[in-house]
């Protein structure tokens, strides 16, 4: 890289990032490792590509360290803030993102399907955004500095807002992920702790790449997109990164959506 350590934007900074052996998650871990921050990578099921993410940031002049952890799963959070705190003596920014999908119609969907999508991607938040602000809360800061004493990024999706049939467990989820954040940055903004939301479009990962990876699916995909294109994890990990920076201080409280334009309702684009 060539990035000095004077213009690393997340020098010295402490981050976690739930769910970043891959897709979204890998690549804010990387993007922030790169800025110069420690990254607790978490994985829940492939330690072989959190491992590799480790070398990579690692390679890029920063500190890693690899768990494994459910992020619905208390005790497992737990572990996760307590590498942070062990390995690199603090934490700065979490970066709520493990989320999955498990699809099918209403009428169809079983109960199992239902609550576990909610515990990872709803619970899984609750979770994670408690235990990180405990830690926060420790750190003071005064009301007046133009910097916080912690930063909570909620990884959402543009299906906080778009309703999505065949998918009502993803969906209910990701709704209350924006309510989750809302509040949550109302109550802790006393604290200083920030509290934000990033709702990505489609971006091309293994989530969705039973859609992108077909001629069919991928013209499906771009006639939701009026910017034209498929995301890339990097389109994500940018803006996750400016978000922890101090550049973006006076911002609590707020979703941005990078999707390209998905929550145009470009069905309208033709004058409707
Ligand atoms: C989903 C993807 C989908 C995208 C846009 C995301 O939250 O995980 O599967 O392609 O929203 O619909």
């Amino acid at each position: 890289m060539s990035n000095t350590n004077e213009n690393k934007r997340l020098q010295g900074k402490v981050a976690i990032v739930t769910g970043s052996s891959s897709g979204i998650g890998e690549g804010i871990a990387l993007a922030m490792g790169r800025e110069g921050a420690s990254v607790v990578i978490n994985y829940h099921s492939n330690e072989e590509s959190a491992q590799e993410l480790k070398s990579k940031i690692e390679e890029a002049g920063s500190k890693a360290a690899v768990v494994q952890a459910d992020v619905a799963n208390p005790d497992d959070v737990e572990k996760l803030i307590r590498a942070a705190t062990d390995n690199f003596g603090t934490l700065d920014i979490l970066v709520s993102n493990a989320g999955i999908q498990r699809d099918d119609n209403f009428l169809d969907m079983s109960l199992e399907d239902w609550n576990k999508v909610i515990s990872t991607n709803l619970t899984g938040n609750f979770l994670c955004a408690q235990a990180a602000a405990k830690e926060f809360v420790k750190r003071k800061v005064k009301q007046e500095e133009k910097r916080a004493a912690g930063h909570i990024i909620f990884i959402s999706s543009v299906h906080d807002i778009i309703p999505w049939a065949g998918h009502v467990n993803y969906a209910t989820a990701k709704g209350g992920v924006q309510m989750l954040m809302k509040t949550l940055a109302q109550e802790l903004a006393s604290e200083k702790i920030r509290v934000n939301g990033i709702s990505p479009g489609a971006i091309k990962t293994a989530i969705n790449e039973d859609v992108w990876s077909t001629e069919k699916g991928r013209k499906d995909m771009l006639s939701l997109i009026p910017y034209g294109r498929i995301g890339e994890p990097e389109d994500i990990a940018k803006v996750a990164v400016w978000l922890a920076t101090d550049e973006a201080d006076y911002i609590t409280g707020t979703t941005i959506y990078v999707d390209g334009g998905m929550t145009l309702y470009p069905a309208f684009s033709d004058k409707g």
